[in-house]
């Protein structure tokens, strides 16, 4: 948890002509409260059920809950179709952008058609509903294209960020039980082709049950080929029929699988359902967005490898027939004002992305967006780590031309869906803070006996009802949902994972992770994953692993290591070597920002390594408390034996 939380004493009203308009006004609170479930209701009545629900939530079995039991629905159909029928088919669904600059528009009957083809050309290779199919992609169209087949068809996706090691997808293949894999040649990054296919072939290879790799060209680099086990996706999607019957599922029938890091090295599956799901992405970003599908133009500047993408680039979006931009590539390539470039030739007028970004645009410099006309903007978002003031100023200012508010949403991979989080219309916002509970939503700050605290003591952040998009368990371990989430406090009370307070105002502020689970540019990676990867290398024999502030990514990586034979070389060179050894075991993000060789680590005499003090090293702090040591000259030694500044690349 971050120690100091900088505090910004301005409040921002909402901008009069936006509150005029809003799409939810105060009283949507008030209503919220009164009846929430039949508040749930009218948000899920905004989507298309081909048979409507009998009871809005079974809690009957807590922590497994039931939204909208006996409703039948097409999640596709109601992203697509419904939009056509009703005679928007030219609106555009997606601008999408190539890193390069090379473009593609989809229309919503195109996509519709795109989308149709797929789901005909995946029944035609025998996925059925309720089969797994694997999707490792860059941030091209036919990622959306294919997860919107597997929900037209019932069949579960599992997107893998294409950041990923092979290693990482196969332990997602098999624990998912993928029958299919979708992926690509490769793509572009950082203004040059980078390769996705190897990564595929050598993770098949060590799984059973992959019957079909399908292979969308996007780069034409040179792939290697497994005769009838591999297929281009246009030999087999291209000649397909573009009508297709889209089937209506079970508000509950799976939607999704996304894999999360957990406190232990084995990510968890995070499963997500049908309607429920689909009720609350759409509400939330119809709500706090104020998305006016007429007008707006959208962009979640997020990779689709990731639930934002799911949530805000795909199923919120499309489900309000948004406009939406779709960028392949990073900000600074070929120039540091990519993204103000797209903002501006789209007119984009609602932005979305992570206080990690921000902070790099800080670092580069306020001339870089002042080169361009962001005037189309109107709102703003954020989302993955707590915002600190400083950044969410400089965002209002610079990107946000002093007229936009700014949502600061907290969720998780877990929650699908905002949970708290401003609204336009209707909060004066306050820099940092990420607020209020969604209407709709009950969260609390509790002590660790459960005790609601409420007046600025740090506390741990809990969810005390059931809401529609949330997780419905972890794939094949219904145990350990109820472990991980629903023990600490009781099967009825969700912990989140995050400690939190709540000021005089009811504002409630995020202090970050309080398991083992770090925060890297908002991507969540297990400590104990990466030790478990160090480890995994002969030359180590120990490792501790914590999340160290850094200016920019939020958390950075540092990993203390002991090596297994005390005369191994301890240079340099051993360092990078371990570094890539993470960065290919798990995925470069995983990779640590810098590794210190160590004789010895602190333990408490139960054994448990203290990271609370490694993390003092690692920040450059006053070492604390080290009186529950075995050993506390072990502290000494380890900080005499320091490098100065840590490593950066
Ligand atoms: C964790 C969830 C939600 C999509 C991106 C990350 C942190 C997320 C905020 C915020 C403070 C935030 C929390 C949470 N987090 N948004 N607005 N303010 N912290 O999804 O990988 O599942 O991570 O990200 O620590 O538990 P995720």
């Amino acid at each position: 948890m971050s120690e100091t939380q900088a505090t910004e004493a301005r409040t921002f009203e909402p901008p009069q002509e936006l509150a005029a308009q809003a799409n939810v006004g105060p009283d949507v609170y008030a209503e919220a409260e009164g009846d929430r479930p039949a508040f749930w209701a009218k948000a899920a009545g905004r989507l298309t059920w081909e048979t409507p629900w009998d009871e809005v939530l079974d809690w009957s079995n807590p922590p497994f809950a039931k939204w909208f039991v006996g409703g039948k629905l097409n999640v596709a159909y109601n992203c697509l179709d419904r939009h056509v029928e009703a005679g928007h088919g030219d609106q555009v669904a997606y601008h999408w952008e190539g890193e390069p600059g090379d473009t593609r528009t989809f229309t919503y009957a195109q996509l519709t058609e795109e989308v149709c083809r797929a789901a005909n050309a995946l029944t035609e290779l025998g996925v059925q509903a309720g089969d797994r199919v694997a999707i490792y992609l860059p941030m091209i169209p036919e990622a959306v294209i294919s997860m919107l087949a597997c929900a037209r068809i019932g069949a579960v996706h599992m997107v893998v960020f294409g950041g990923f090691s092979a290693d990482a997808l196969a332990s997602r293949i098999t624990d998912a039980g993928a029958t299919l894999v979708i992926t690509s040649d490769g793509g572009y990054r950082r203004g040059s082709a980078s390769a996705l296919k190897p990564a595929v072939d050598d993770a098949v290879e060590r799984t059973e049950g992959v019957r079909n790799v399908l292979v969308v060209k996007r780069t034409g680099q040179d792939v290697a080929w497994s005769e009838g086990r591999d297929l281009w996706w246009d030999d087999v999607v291209a000649k397909q029929s573009s009508e297709h019957t889209a089937e209506a599922f079970d508000a509950e029938h799976p939607l999704y699988i996304m894999y999360t890091s957990g406190t232990t090295a084995k990510p968890k599956g995070i499963l997500h359902t049908s309607g429920g799901y689909l009720t609350q992405v759409a509400y939330t970003h119809w709500a706090v967005f104020d998305l006016k599908p007429d007008t707006d133009v959208f962009w979640t500047a997020a990779d689709v490898g990731w639930v934002t993408g799911h949530s805000y680039i795909v199923y919120g979006p499309l489900a309000n027939r948004a406009t939406s931009i779709m960028y392949e590539g990073t900000p600074e390539t070929p120039h540091r004002g990519r993204w103000f470039e797209l903002i501006e030739k789209y007119r984009v007028t609602i932005l979305y992305t992570a206080p990690t970004v921000i902070r790099t645009f800080m670092k580069w410099g306020a001339d870089v967006p002042e080169g361009f006309d962001l005037t189309s903007l109107r709102l703003l978002g954020s989302v993955g780590e707590p915002i600190n003031p400083e950044a969410w100023l400089w965002y209002h200012k610079n990107i946000g031309g002093g007229r936009c508010p700014i949502m600061d949403t907290w969720w998780q991979t877990e929650t699908g869906a905002h949970m708290l989080t401003p609204l336009p219309g209707v909060t004066s916002l306050v820099p940092g803070s990420a607020q209020h509970p969604f209407p709709g939503i009950a969260a609390k700050v509790v002590d660790d006996e459960g005790n609601e605290l409420s007046d600025d003591s740090t506390g741990l952040l809990v969810l005390t009802e059931p809401w529609p998009s949330m997780l419905r368990t972890i794939w094949g371990d219904d145990d350990r949902y109820v472990d991980t989430y629903w023990s600490r406090f009781g099967k009825t009370v969700y912990f989140a994972g995050d400690g939190a307070k709540k000021d005089a105002d009811g504002n409630i502020w995020l202090l970050g992770r309080v398991d083992d689970v770090m925060n890297v540019s908002g991507h969540r990676i297990s400590t104990t994953e990466v030790e478990s990867s160090l480890v995994g290398h002969p030359a180590v024999a120990e490792a501790a692993v914590v999340g160290a502030s850094d200016p920019t990514t939020g958390q950075g990586i540092v990993a203390f290591v002991i090596l297994r034979e005390s005369g191994t070389d301890s240079g340099d060179e051993l360092v990078q070597t371990l570094r890539s050894h993470v960065a290919k075991d798990i995925g470069p993000i995983a990779k640590p920002r810098q590794i210190m060789v160590v004789q010895e680590l602190p333990k408490t005499r139960s054994g448990k390594i203290m990271r609370r003090l490694l993390r003092d090293i690692a920040e450059n702090r006053e070492l604390g408390d080290v009186t529950t040591l075995t050993d506390s000259s072990v502290m000494n030694m380890i900080k005499d034996k320091l490098p100065a500044a840590p490593s950066e690349d």
